[in-house]
């Protein structure tokens, strides 16, 4: 997702540097070009070979390079500074906070960030009280004024043996960051997009309900695309085991009725909606307060009783906005094609994207779906993808709608 992009990873000295060698990682694996500049004191904490050997980069240390006399016409700080795509610093310590709330170029790495017009993260570290000391807020604050992105540290136990903020987040998390801000053109910017995921939960009593095999991959993948595009998401969530996608704000629910609620209030705002989630068409009509007991009377068996739920997406297709663009999904297990064009039908939908739980490498659980994308006047049949690749499909589909 960043090839063609270069990352400049900016390691000041604190001990979650160590932690930083994994973005590096991570970064190369994306395909991004990445050049790390440490800060002297980050050397005491990991050895710069280390950031050479992962980022295939002459790793620049200090005031390294600043004052060459090599007779190279390459001013480093201002062609490393003009290359960036995109400046990380991981982990930045309060010394450096400071240092770029106040313009003091001392060192390479400090130098090259201020002679950046791209856009720049930085991920503080420090001992709590070092990160909630007025100074450290107010050069947070006033970086923040000057377009810096703050990655908020994590609670925990620190490396000095406190307990509170100042944990730098994982590198999995860093790096969902660095993409949410470069790793695609911002062709969804100023859209609203509301996106269902995951099963609902209806309840027979306090510990039992009826649910579904969704895993809620398909619709967590279109709106972390969404987001990576530029959109403001909003995913309303049944019960899933993902993490929200970066950049995503998720509002959970349990039943149909809860999804039902939340899609209400929030598609008023949307400009766009995907309703990916796997709601049940049926709920008890009775929920017990207490546990059913298997008492003798239902030794020879017990039915519950069900009634409908409401069709969610039917009530929003009818009560479409100008403009928004709506759409369903339809998992079949037969008759595919024909099912999903009733729906789109039926429900008033702009596009309704199929998928048969008959195929090959489509389904609930797995990472790859196999969809076709049914509009009014077109039928795109996607074959297998991983769910992000469908995701991005599906998006672009939509926005030729718009
Ligand atoms: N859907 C909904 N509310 C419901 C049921 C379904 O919003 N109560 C939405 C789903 O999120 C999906 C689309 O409707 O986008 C189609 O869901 P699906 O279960 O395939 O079809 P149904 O309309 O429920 O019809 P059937 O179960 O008869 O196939």
């Amino acid at each position: 997702m960043l090839s063609g992009k270069t990352v400049v990873v900016g390691v000041t000295g604190g001990i979650a540097a160590y932690k930083t060698a994994s973005l590096v990682s991570a970064l190369k694996k994306q395909g991004a070009e990445v050049h790390v500049i440490m800060t002297q004191n980050a050397a005491e904490f990991i050895a710069p070979l280390t950031f050479e050997t992962l980022s295939n980069n002459r790793c620049i240390v200090g005031r390294d390079g600043m004052f060459d006399r090599n007779f190279e016409y390459d001013v480093k700080h201002i062609s490393l500074a003009k290359a960036a795509d995109l400046i990380i610093v991981a982990p930045a310590t309060a010394n450096f906070i400071a240092k770029a709330a106040h313009g003091i170029a001392d060192d390479m790495l400090i130098t090259v960030v201020l002679a950046a017009k791209c856009p720049k993260l930085a991920a503080p570290a420090m001992n709590t009280a070092m990160y909630e000391n007025p100074a450290t807020q107010d050069n947070l604050a006033k970086i923040k004024d000057y377009g810096w992105k703050i990655i908020e540290p994590a609670e925990g136990m620190l490396a000095c043996g406190d307990e509170g903020k100042g944990k730098m987040p994982e590198p999995s998390e860093l790096l969902q960051h660095v993409l949410l801000e470069i790793a695609h053109e911002k062709d969804m910017q100023g859209l609203s997009v509301l996106v269902t995921a995951g099963p609902t939960q209806e309840p027979i009593d306090p510990v039992r309900y009826i649910t579904n095999h969704s895993s809620g991959k398909m619709g967590y993948a279109i709106a972390h695309a969404a987001a990576l595009r530029g959109a403001e998401v909003t995913l309303v969530s049944g019960q899933t085991a993902l993490d929200t996608p970066e950049g995503v704000v998720r509002v959970d629910v349990k039943s149909a009725e809860d999804m039902y609620k939340a899609v209400a209030k929030y598609a008023k705002k949307a400009d766009m909606v995907f309703k990916a989630a796997a709601v049940a068409d049926f709920t008890p009509k009775t929920t017990a307060d207490h546990k059913i007991k298997k008492d003798s009377k239902q030794k020879a068996g017990m039915s519950i009783e069900l009634k409908p739920t409401k069709d969610i997406l039917a009530e929003i297709g009818q009560n479409k906005k100008k403009g928004q663009i709506i759409c369903g999904f339809a998992m079949e297990t037969e008759d595919l094609l024909k099912n999903a064009k009733a729906k789109l039908e039926k429900k008033n939908l702009d596009m309704i994207c199929a998928n048969s739980l008959r195929t090959k490498g489509a389904g609930f659980a797995g990472d790859t779906n196999v969809v076709t994308i049914i509009t009014k006047d077109e039928t795109t049949e996607l074959g297998c993808l991983s769910k992000l690749e469908t995701a991005e499909r599906i998006l672009d589909a939509a926005l030729k709608l718009k």
